[in-house]
Order: structure tokens, then sequence, then C-alpha cells
């Protein structure tokens, strides 16, 4: 072997390392147990006597060469590496990922309800947490002694914060008596009938979404705060079957086309009459697969094959009388839902204190 030409394509194979794995792959190639140096030293027995010292010698002197220059490669590629070279700047590295916000998913479920109400006409009104016991209960029709005020009965402001402002004066003045002076955390966003009947003349069509209170023990079904979407309309002649079609429109935009609905006979007293609104359960499809009843029981409709979604019915006369409308000229619809309970259902989440834990992993999902 040559030992100049050796040297010569050591240079240029130097050259060429462009990676850790090609600089090893040289250092065998030349210093391995069977590399070329190896192979040079073992050649030389097989020379004459007098060429084996000045051989020997060149031999030596290469590999040096070949030591020093896979090792300077070698201290290249450490310091590109390394981070704590004063200066370095290496472009190519990625930034540094900034954390974007986003909406809160029930801040999206509101959001998408009420575009969908929006492109019906529908006027989005937000009202006041903190409302007086007339719009809350008494105007919708909710006399102090029904039994229906103990389920949603709420959070009474102290009496020292019942000196009113001037806004919750002019309500209580239009609210008439003084029982009906006291001021709560609103239970329902149907309070908003009240203040915006109050305030404007039919046609009306509006969709009232906020939160709501309500003196519930904190469970995975339950929550002392939670979201509401209120709407109603109110015209001449405004009929069941319209309510039954914007709901309909409604929840096969939410669920999907092929949900089915039933309205089923209920009670509420700002209504009459009141029907719950059912899908069909968007979890087993029961419904839709009626030959599979025997299977196990759906954790979510619990083998219904139906989950109710609100509350809605045609507007009560009293309501009309209370904020004074006509009930002989108007009719109107109005329905009620909670909107955990949407997005629970939407999104198959089995625990409304996620909502409000601000557990990045869960947020993060939406
Ligand atoms: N306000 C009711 C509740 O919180 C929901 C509701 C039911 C609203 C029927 C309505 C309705 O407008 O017609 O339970």
């Amino acid at each position: 072997m040559d030992i100049e030409s050796i040297k010569a394509r050591l240079d240029s194979e130097i050259n060429q390392i462009n990676s850790p794995e090609s600089l090893e792959a040289l250092r065998v190639k030349y210093l391995g147990r069977k590399g070329v140096l190896a192979q040079l030293t073992s050649s030389i027995p097989t020379l004459p006597q007098e060429q084996r010292a000045s051989f020997g010698k060149e031999v030596n002197a290469l590999k040096n060469k070949v030591i020093f220059l896979l090792d300077e490669r070698q201290k290249s590629f450490a310091s590109l590496v390394s981070e704590s070279r004063p200066g370095f700047l290496d472009l190519s590295l990625p930034g540094i990922a900034q954390d974007l916000g986003r909406l809160h998913p029930l801040t999206q479920v509101i959001k998408e309800i009420c575009d969908i109400f929006t492109s019906m006409g529908f006027l989005v009104v937000e009202g006041p947490e903190i409302e007086t016991e007339y719009n809350n209960f008494t105007g919708l029709n909710i006399p102090l002694e029904h039994p229906s005020r103990e389920a949603f009965d709420t959070f009474y402001i102290a009496p020292q914060a019942t000196h009113p402002s001037p806004n919750a004066k002019s309500r209580q003045h239009t609210a008439g008596s003084s029982v009906q002076q006291k001021l709560l955390l609103r239970s329902h966003t149907s309070s908003m009938q009240i203040s915006v009947m109050k305030s404007r003349q039919p046609p009306l069509a509006v969709v009232v979404p906020g939160r709501v209170y309500r003196p519930d023990a904190v469970d995975a079904a339950h929550s002392f705060m939670f979201h509401q979407i209120e709407g109603f309309m109110v015209d001449e002649n405004i009929r069941f079957s319209d309510l039954k079609g914007i709901l309909e429109f409604f929840a096969k935009r939410v669920f999907g086309e092929d949900i089915k609905m039933r309205f089923r006979p209920h009670f509420f007293p700002f209504t009459e009459p009141s029907a719950e609104v059912d899908i069909s359960c968007i979890i087993c499809r029961r419904e839709q697969r009626r030959e599979n009843r025997e299977e196990k029981k759906c954790s979510v409709c619990e083998g219904k094959g139906w989950l109710e979604i609100l509350g809605s019915g045609m507007i009560h006369p009293n309501v009309f009388k209370n904020v004074g409308y006509d009930p002989k000229k108007y009719t109107g619809f109005a329905f009620g839902m909670g909107v955990e309970r949407i997005a629970m259902l939407k999104y198959g989440i089995n625990d409304i204190r996620l909502f409000f834990e601000n557990d990045l992993r869960f947020l993060r999902q939406f």
C-alpha cells in the first residue's frame, strides 16, 4: 500500500464527515483491528529488512495524523451540540412554543348554541346574575308558597346588601311589592323573560345564556353554579309546532341529523302546556338499534334510549299579564336548557366538576 495515496484519500474523507456516525465509521476504517493502519503494520515483517525501519516510522506518523484529525473533527461536533458555547446561535433549532389560549369548552358550546339560534333570527341578550325575587319567581307565575320553588330556591343576598343600587331600585319599583324587593342569585335564566318582555314589545325572539345558582351539593352531576340558555319567542299566532320545529332544528345541528326527538308532558309554572324534550341516546343509539335490547345497559341513558335535554312549553297567560302583554293577542313559547348537560352529552364527559377545576389536561382537549 502506498502511504502517500492513503494520506491524500484520508484528507478528503475527513472533509466529508458530516455526522458523529460517519466520524465513527472512518475511525473504524483506519484505526480498527482490521483497519488500514493495522494492515500496514502487519505488512512490515514482509518488507526487505532495510526498508522496515523507515516504513515503520511512516506508518507511525500516519497513525498519529489519523488520530489527530479524527480528534479535531470530534471536537468540532461536540462544540456544535454544546449550548454553553458563548455566542453560538443555531438558527436551525425549533423555537420556544408559546401556549395559545383558547375558549373554555362551555364558552364554545354557548357560542355554538347561540349561533344556531341567531341563524334563525333570535337575538342574544344577557342579564344580571343578581335578580329580583319577582323576576326569578313571582313574575314567572311561581308564587311564594309554590312547591316547585323548593327545587331551585336559591341564595338570597344578605339584608345589608339590599340597600338598593339605583338599578335595583327601578326593578323593585316595577315589581311593585315589598316582598318582591328581595334580591337573590338567579336560579334560572328564565328570569330574563320578565325583564326582556317588560322592556320590549312583540315580536320577540331571544336567547339568554348565563350563569345560574342553586343550593345543590357538588357531585359528578350537580354544581351550585352552572350555565343555562333560556329561549323564547312571542308574537301573534306562535304555536306549539313552531316550538317543535325550532327545537328540532337546534338539536339536529348540535347532536347530528340522525337523532330523534320526543316531547314528554311535564309541569312548569310559567308554561302551559309544558314538555320536557328528549333526544334519542347519542351514546348507545338504542332506539336506532332495537334488535340489541339485551345488551348491557347504557350508563348514560340507563337503557332508556332517551336523554332529557331541556324543558319547554307555551308561555303561561299569567306571565303575559305580569309583563303587561295581552294574553288574548299574543302567544309564545319558551325553553330552557343546561349548557353543562348539553356539553357533557356532546363530548361524552361524565363529571360536571371537570368544567370548573381548571385542569389544563382537560381544557386542552377542546
Ligand atoms: N327554568 C327551568 C329550569 O331551570 C327550565 C325551563 C323549563 C325553562 C321550561 C323554560 C321552560 O322556559 O319553558 O329548570
